[in-house]
């Protein structure tokens, strides 16, 4: 079951008009250069910012997203129809020989479920060609990032066009280990509509990535930093060997 604030329909389409900023893509499309990506899968590609910017640039987009309400926000943008979107995740794949596989916006994270996690890595390895390249960041632990995940620190009214201004918040509800809980209010203006979606996140270690990738078959390339996010993530960069 998706998360209420990629799967309800009213809250898949205020993600964009509430981060509208996406220059975290900018170190994705300038590595998908750097690679000499043609072909790129991006999974959990929610409302389908990336794998758009991609298309723009010429580059084959698949975007894959299990929450049906993102994925139609993505399929109604202004030229949706130079990707191809797949309904599912990593694990439900068609045959594909990306060159690159791409986790945007801490999707890893996500995917919290240690089994789901390792399908999905296995799923993304199947698709890639050899010598492809899966590309995805996650968040460093240690930044202890879900101590501001409170309502004091996240407060704020979005004015979102045709809707009005949206008050929205995150408090946090359980950290149970690597798991970190915490549910998102948002308050819409013109009916008093109050609604909720709650999130669970693995806060994984670099050396647990590590060892997850070498088990599913991969080379770790390099661990990057995230430039809009200095010294917050970890973004790991991992080659599906030659045959
Ligand atoms: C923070 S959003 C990021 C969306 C998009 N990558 C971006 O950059 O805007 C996290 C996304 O991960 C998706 N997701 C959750 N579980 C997933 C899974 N098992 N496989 C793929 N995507 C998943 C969610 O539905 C959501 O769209």
């Amino acid at each position: 079951m998706a998360d209420e604030c990629f799967g309800d329909p009213r809250l898949a389409a205020l993600y964009d008009p509430l981060d509208p900023d996406r220059s975290d893509l900018d170190a994705y499309l300038r590595m998908a250069a750097e690679f000499g990506a043609r072909r790129v899968l991006d999974i959990g590609c929610g409302t389908g910012v990336f794998a758009l910017l991609l298309a723009d640039r010429g580059i084959e987009a698949v975007g894959v997203e299990p929450a049906r309400a993102s994925l139609d926000v993505a399929r109604a943008k202004p030229g949706a129809a130079r990707v191809r979107w797949i309904d599912g995740d990593a694990t439900t794949l068609p045959p594909l020989r990306v060159d690159l596989a791409t986790m945007t916006a801490n999707v890893a994270q996500a995917i919290a479920d240690p089994d789901l996690w390792h399908r999905t890595l296995r799923g993304a390895r199947a698709a890639l060609r050899p010598g492809g390249r899966l590309v995805f960041e996650t968040r460093d632990p240690a930044r202890r990032a879900w101590e501001k995940w409170t309502r004091e620190e996240s407060f704020a009214g979005t004015d979102v066009p045709g809707v009005g201004t949206v008050e929205t918040w995150h408090r946090l509800s359980a950290v149970d280990g690597p798991l970190v809980t915490f549910r998102t209010t948002y308050v819409f203006p013109a009916d008093g509509a109050v609604l909720t979606s709650d999130s669970t996140l693995r806060f994984r270690e670099r050396q647990e990535i590590e060892a997850d990738l070498a088990g599913h078959g991969y080379e770790l390339e390099e661990i990057r930093d995230a430039p809009d996010r200095p010294g917050r993530e970890f973004v790991f960069v991992a080659r599906r060997p030659d045959a």
